[in-house]
């Protein structure tokens, strides 16, 4: 933290001659006042040396102060505490019980990604990557793109390599929205969008969707809309609803936005772990909407590497080039030899992302199992390795008093779904991660059927 004026410690970065009493009065108001004083008729004079007296006093005071001081910037984002999942986290530690409340895998990533890794360490891949990604990874992305939702980016202009997909979210909403845009979210959603939002100077409008099914109300999202929308985000599979986007939401958004300059971002970091019949719809799938957004994705989710923190964004030309001057101010370049395992993993294992909705499914299922003699009421999971749990049955609690106790008291952590939404939340809903061994699974279920 920044002690004192300068930041040394406590040595005051100002010149020892400057640290004067209040009496101390500088050279140039001296000589004012000698003359003054020998009675010259010079009015000017007067008023010049009460001036500099003034200023000179205003100085000293405000070095006074500064260097009295810790400074404390005022917040840009005064609302922002400690996020919930650090907090439920914290508190799982403290009452050593089951986490199932932050997203992320007990289980390890696969081992040829390892091995890569540590190949291209001892290669010496261990210098600055290029600041778009490295080239084997993004031609890499370009054709498990265009494999599976049948459109191919072009590596060198669309597609860059970013650090997770948190970056190319605060990258992208950087590059697109302005002061006084609006950028339409639907509620709930993940926590990192309206920050960044408000740091680009932009104002959320957000679009409530109900449970079970938190699907758009398509004339409601029109109501929303204004010439002032910018930009608007959506994230399928859902975290945290575990709902995914069909074809007609596709088709709805971009009647909606078609006649006017607004852009779209798709969060789609959960584009592996998709349960839906279909399988997964990309935005990249639709051929107007694609021209006009941006699509995230993150290597974290898809190989159980979430402390990896490399994901990517794939933008048409124009929208890159914008996206690329924050992220090359940001972090410029991502760790070098984990791209490089990625590309290696990618080409030779792809059936790792093929069967990824299998590998997810099976522990889905083998949870809703173990709940179900309890009284929580299971929504339906489509995506995302989240289930939500209806508790009405069980407590009066709002939802974060209730994760709380469940945590504290019954040993289970998990997330309560009103800290996905800026108004009320009246549901009675919390989010539980499944991305856990079986044997953890097991012991969080055994705890929850008792209640
Ligand atoms: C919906 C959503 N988007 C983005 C992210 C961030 O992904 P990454 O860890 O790659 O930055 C997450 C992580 O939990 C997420 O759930």
């Amino acid at each position: 933290m920044l002690s004192r004026c300068g930041g040394h410690g406590s040595q005051s970065a100002y010149p020892a001659n400057r640290k004067v009493s209040g009496l101390f009065l500088s050279p140039a108001a001296l000589i004012l006042l000698l003359l003054s004083a020998c009675r010259l008729p010079k009015i000017n004079i007067m008023l010049k040396f009460a001036t500099l007296t003034a200023r000179h006093l205003f100085v000293q005071k405000r070095e006074r102060t500064m260097s009295n001081t810790r400074l404390a910037p005022a917040s840009k984002l005064p609302a922002l505490g400690t996020t919930i999942f650090t907090r439920m986290s914290t508190l799982a530690q403290q009452h050593n019980a089951i986490n199932l409340s932050q997203g992320f895998p007990d289980f390890d990533g696969p081992d040829y990604l390892k091995q890569r890794l540590a190949y291209h360490v001892n290669a010496g891949a261990n210098q600055y990557a290029p600041m778009t990604g490295v080239t084997a990874l993004r031609q890499a992305i370009a054709s498990k793109t265009g494999r599976l939702y049948d459109y191919l980016p072009d590596p060198e202009q669309e597609i860059t390599v970013t650090a997770g997909a948190t970056e190319a979210i605060y990258a992208a909403i950087t590059a697109l929205v302005r002061d006084g845009d609006e950028v339409i979210c639907f509620d709930p959603s993940y926590d990192s969008y309206a920050p960044a939002i408000a740091l680009a100077g932009g104002t959320v409008r957000r679009l409530p969707l109900q449970p079970p099914a938190f699907r758009v109300d398509w004339s409601a999202f029109s109501a929303l809309l204004s010439s002032r929308t910018r930009l608007v985000i959506l994230n399928t599979p859902h975290n945290p609803s575990a709902t995914v986007w069909q074809t007609e939401d596709f088709a709805a958004l971009w009647q909606a936005i078609a006649a006017q300059e607004t852009y779209v971002l798709s969060d789609e970091v959960y584009e592996h772990i998709c349960f839906a019949p279909g399988g997964h719809i990309s935005l990249l799938t639709h051929p107007q909407l694609r021209e006009r957004a941006v699509v995230v994705s993150s290597f974290g989710k898809t190989y159980h590497m979430t402390g990896w923190k490399v994901g990517y964004s794939i933008a048409p030309t124009a929208i890159s080039a914008e996206i690329r001057k924050i992220h090359q101010y940001l972090t410029f370049a991502v760790n070098t030899p984990a791209q490089l395992a990625l590309a290696d993993m990618l080409e030779a294992e792809p059936q790792h992302y093929l069967t990824l909705p299998d590998f997810y499914r099976a522990r889905r299922d083998h949870f809703i199992r173990a709940l179900s003699a309890s009284r929580f009421h299971l929504l339906p999971c489509q995506g995302s390795y989240f289930l939500l749990a209806d508790y009405s049955a069980l407590s009066d609690l709002d939802d974060v008093a209730f994760c709380e106790w469940l945590t504290t008291d019954v040993g289970v952590a998990a997330i309560p779904l009103s800290v996905f939404c800026s108004g009320a939340f009246p549901h009675k809903l919390i989010r539980l991660c499944f991305a856990k061994q079986q044997a953890t699974l097991d012991a969080a279920a055994e705890r929850l059927c008792q209640l």
